[in-house]
């Protein structure tokens, strides 16, 4: 059936996996990639599918109401699958607001327009809500986040995708509008801005640069290919269940310290240096404030009620993720250095 739906945040990392599977994968939807093109959004993400004729561009920011209002009366969007958000939990240490606005505030406005648009039929629309593990805090040793763990956000971002989960949850209640969360874990893979872990650590390892690691390394993240994540977006938006929530994980639980250890082995042998260099470059730094132990997500109930599973083992994801970027030399120059300059914060990449 043709449709026509609205991907906010779609030239950021993950939204642009998310927009090419669909542009691809379903010919017969018109996609509308909405993004206000942040320090984070970049079409050059997008450059291998942006002339295909169901893919569209529309520069907005989701807390500009009259915008809002404007590009869904022009195109009807029978879905939203809503990643526009502020996403580095260090920038929302430095600047909250921004948090507050884009995600919360943002993502009031979406419902609201969407609201405004279906009141007189839901039938067959759906308003996707695309947020994170964190709002469910921090874990010990043991034990896994599941769909029914109580919310426990920490850090200004966390605190405000959990604020938008409610307020999602609230319109779904209230109003009936037709809407499904999903919690993810940490994602790696192609176009992840180098501010984040895997990227910065890659972008300094082939500069011969310190490896940042924060506090002990000892904090655990569980690592999903971001790719698997847009399939799995692509399962819940077609087969999740109205009002659901489903939270999506790697089962690929690494301490930093691990994680950096198995990346410095891989770029060494990538960039044909003896073993053991890239190592060298491990610096133990000030710890993040507020920084949660451990993530790791249970996500048996997509997999079980929806059939999804990952589909690369993390070793070969991260090969995949340092082979795409040693051939994509450019993309990362641009990213650091070119048309960025306005937005971009030269602390978080080079450290
Ligand atoms: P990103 O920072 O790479 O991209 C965010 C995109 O949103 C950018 O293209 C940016 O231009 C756009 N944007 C920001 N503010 C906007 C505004 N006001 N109006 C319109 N567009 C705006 O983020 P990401 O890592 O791709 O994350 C995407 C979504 O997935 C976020 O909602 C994030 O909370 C969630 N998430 C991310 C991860 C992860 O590991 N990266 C894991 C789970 C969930
Ligand atoms: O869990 C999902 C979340 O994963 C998403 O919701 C966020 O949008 C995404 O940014 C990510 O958050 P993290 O804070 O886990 O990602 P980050 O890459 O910033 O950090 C990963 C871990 O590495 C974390 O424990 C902090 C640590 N770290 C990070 C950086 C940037 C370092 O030790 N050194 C660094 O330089």
């Amino acid at each position: 059936m043709s449709k026509t739906i609205i991907i906010t945040g779609g030239a950021g990392f993950i939204g642009s996996h998310v927009v090419r599977l669909f542009v691809t994968k379903h010919p017969d939807y018109k996609i509308v990639n909405l993004d206000k093109l942040t320090y984070a959004g970049n079409l050059e993400n997008l450059k291998d599918i942006d002339k295909l004729p169901n893919y569209e561009f529309v520069k907005a920011d989701i807390t500009d109401v009259d915008a809002i209002r404007a590009v869904f009366t022009k195109y009807k969007p029978d879905g939203i699958i809503h990643l526009a958000a502020e996403s580095h939990v260090d920038r929302s240490i430095t600047n909250p607001m921004e948090f507050i606005q884009t995600n919360i505030v943002g993502t009031v406005v979406l419902l609201n327009a969407a609201r405004e648009l279906w009141k007189d039929n839901m039938e067959g629309k759906r308003f996707y809500h695309i947020s994170t593990d964190e709002v469910y805090g921090s874990l010990g040793e043991t034990g896994l986040f599941t769909e029914t763990t109580s919310y426990d956000p920490r850090s200004p971002y966390s605190s405000s995708k959990a604020s938008a989960d409610h307020l999602v949850r609230a319109y779904f209640h209230t109003y009936k509008l037709p809407t499904v969360v999903s919690n993810c874990s940490n994602n790696y893979g192609a176009n992840h801005f180098p501010e984040k872990l895997i990227p910065l650590s890659i972008n300094n390892i082939k500069n011969n640069k310190p490896i940042p690691i924060y506090g002990k390394g000892e904090n655990v993240r569980d690592w999903l290919y971001v790719v698997d994540h847009a399939r799995a977006i692509d399962v819940i938006f077609h087969k999740g269940i109205i009002g659901e929530t489903y939270n999506i994980g790697g089962n690929n639980e690494w301490t930093n310290i691990d994680l950096i250890h198995l990346l410095c082995k891989i770029m060494d042998k990538k960039l044909n240096r003896p073993a053991g260099t890239s190592e060298k470059l491990i610096t133990y730094v000030k710890d993040r404030a507020g920084h949660d132990l451990r993530y790791a997500i249970d996500s048996s109930k997509l997999q079980s009620e929806l059939g999804w599973t990952p589909s690369l083992q993390f070793e070969e994801g991260l090969e995949k993720t340092v082979d795409w970027y040693l051939a994509n030399d450019e993309w990362l120059q641009n990213v650091v250095s070119g048309g960025y300059e306005k937005y971009y914060q030269k602390q978080y990449v080079q450290r």
